[in-house]
């Protein structure tokens, strides 16, 4: 059923004079290792009943020594070309979504480029932590829009175990390694990317970072010893504002298509803990059958995130062409973001 007259494309309100962006497929990869709280009970002080009770996270994936976040980015891509038939010298732009790059530069968009043999495609990062995948196809969706480009890949993929401090029992039982992809064109059947809606807000950049490796403090021997090239997250007032935004943001996001939450099939919102995903979900007032979760078997995979969510949710059937779809972010920056997609 077409769903054109269930709401307002906000972007034909504004004169918009491109063509429509659609997700035409999604794909995902998580690495091998699975590292559970019971593990994770005889590296660090805790308790599998605190983790499960405070984030809703049972297990995450690790990847192998020798695989890093170009090898999991360029699965993902793998899988979902060959869902939507996409040979690789069809990719015009890749984005890499990433706080975890293999390296400082090249870009790890240019060595998936060099992994798919993609000769043909424009390549670069992005970095918005959490919200990284939707700021990634927002950025891909203009090149769509603009007539620029025909196929735009998306990816969004994280080892965050290499930054996280694996003593830190605040943070070490959060977070995960993944990665998940999209590819963009243009449907002409679909009004695909509805609207996206993204925010930022640097005064509170420091809840959530990174302080060594960049031009602010370089590496040394001090600044490793002193544990500056880890993940460092304020749990608590990170919690508070990341209801805050995803609420807002959600709301927005609604609004400018002007629709109500009933008439989303599903909402993706960002897998960071449990907690926070039923309180947005309450304060939108979803029904638990509108709201996809799977924290409990990745943990926090940053900007992969809501691009495995995604996949996991096309694959079980839970979304089907013409829903609507509500994703919602949060991450580091801080930064936040929402999408609705015809699917
Ligand atoms: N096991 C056992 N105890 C623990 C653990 C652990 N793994 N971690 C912390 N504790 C202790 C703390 O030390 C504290 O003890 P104290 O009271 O003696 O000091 C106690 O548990 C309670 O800590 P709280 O901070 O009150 O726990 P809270 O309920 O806030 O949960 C958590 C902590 C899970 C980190 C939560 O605040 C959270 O999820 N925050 C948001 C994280 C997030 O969403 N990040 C998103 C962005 S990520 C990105 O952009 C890369």
């Amino acid at each position: 059923m077409s769903t054109t007259q269930l709401f307002t494309n906000p972007r034909a309100k504004h004169g918009f004079q491109g063509r429509s962006c659609s997700i035409i497929s999604v794909g995902s990869y998580v690495p091998e290792r699975v590292l559970t709280n019971a593990e994770l009970e005889k590296l660090v002080e805790t308790t599998d009943d605190w983790i499960t009770s405070r984030t809703g996270i049972k297990e995450r994936h690790l990847c192998a020594e020798n695989e890093f976040t170009s090898d999991i980015a360029a699965q993902a891509a793998r899988r979902a070309m060959e869902k939507a038939g996409i040979a690789a010298d069809q990719i015009e732009l890749i984005i890499v979504a990433t706080i975890t790059p293999d390296m400082p530069f090249p870009a790890t968009a240019c060595l998936v480029q060099q992994k798919l043999g993609a000769r043909n495609a424009a390549a670069f990062d992005i970095e918005a932590a959490c919200s990284g995948f939707i700021y990634a196809l927002e950025i891909g969706q203009q090149f769509i829009m603009s007539r620029t480009y025909e196929t735009v890949l998306v990816i969004g993929a994280e080892r965050l175990s290499s930054i996280v401090n694996w003593k830190d029992r605040n943070t070490c039982v959060l977070f995960g390694d993944g990665a998940g992809a999209a590819i963009l064109q243009h449907r002409p059947d679909a009004h695909g990317l509805l609207t996206a809606c993204m925010g930022a807000d640097g005064d509170k950049a420091m809840l959530l970072c990174m302080p060594g490796g960049g031009s602010r403090i370089p590496a040394t021997a001090v600044s490793v010893k002193a544990g500056l090239h880890h993940l460092q997250m304020d749990g608590k007032e990170t919690f508070k504002n990341a209801v805050n935004a995803m609420y807002t943001a959600a709301q927005e996001a609604l609004r400018r298509c002007e629709l109500n939450i009933s008439q989303i099939k599903l909402m993706i919102p960002h897998q960071a803990n449990r907690r926070i995903i039923d309180a947005v979900g309450e304060r939108l007032g979803i029904r638990p059958d509108q709201l996809f979760i799977n924290v409990d078997r990745y943990g926090n995979t940053s900007a992969a995130s809501v691009a495995i969510a995604l996949d996991e949710a096309v694959s079980q059937g839970l979304i089907q062409r013409g829903d609507l779809v509500l994703m919602v972010v949060f991450g580091a920056g801080l930064t936040w973001a929402a999408a609705v997609i015809e699917w």
